[in-house]
């Protein structure tokens, strides 16, 4: 249901919360990746340390783009402190080359977990930031949360290989499943269609 200039203020402000509840969730989620990183050792468990910075680096990336392609550009000329989303591009920016960086080694790699722990407190700084001061002023920004809201949903659930072309995907390889075997149809409906 597309959104109206006739929805409530109670709604958009039930939208903005939402938008800034998960962008906290999704901070939250690499404080706590970073604390697990801590108590690995690259040398002795490369591969788990991998994994981990990988599912990181993928997070941020989307959290990235997030931001930078919904919240950003729509808040910026409304917001009390403009320069506020000017810095955080910039912090961007930097977060990009790091993750570009490691995107490229490997644990054995020398100063693999440095690099990684760099952005890790790189991006907790910038996290503070945004926390501590964008999201409290977007408190009083008025838009069209629930259009913001929607868009970033939709991104993520593409993300997650759940968008409207992968179900699409999906059900036709359930009717070509359903229809060439009839031995197991309910084992075409996989979810992976998609991919
Ligand atoms: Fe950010
Ligand atoms: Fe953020």
């Amino acid at each position: 249901m597309p959104s109206t200039n006739s929805s409530s203020t109670r709604a958009q402000n039930a939208a903005r919360e939402e938008v800034l509840s998960q962008l906290k969730e999704d901070h939250k989620k690499v404080k706590k990746a970073y604390k697990q990183f801590e108590k690995l050792d690259v040398n002795e468990d490369p591969q788990e340390c991998e994994a981990l910075v990988q599912q990181v680096l993928d997070d941020l990336t989307l959290h990235a783009a997030l931001e930078e392609e919904f919240l950003y550009p729509a808040v910026k000329d409304l917001i009390a402190e403009p320069d506020l989303i000017e810095e955080a591009e910039i912090e961007h920016e930097s977060m990009h080359t790091a993750i570009d960086q490691l995107r490229g080694m490997s644990a054995g790699d020398e100063k693999y977990a440095a690099r990684f722990t760099v952005l890790c407190e790189y991006v907790l700084h910038h996290v503070k930031e945004e926390e501590g001061e964008m999201f409290p002023q977007l408190a009083r920004v008025k838009l069209d949360w629930e259009a913001i809201s929607q868009e970033m949903a939709q991104r993520r659930s593409e993300a997650r290989g759940e968008g409207p072309g992968a179900q699409m995907q999906g059900a036709e390889t359930d009717e070509a499943a359903m229809g060439s075997d009839d031995a197991e149809p309910s084992r075409g409906k996989g979810s992976r269609a998609g991919r």
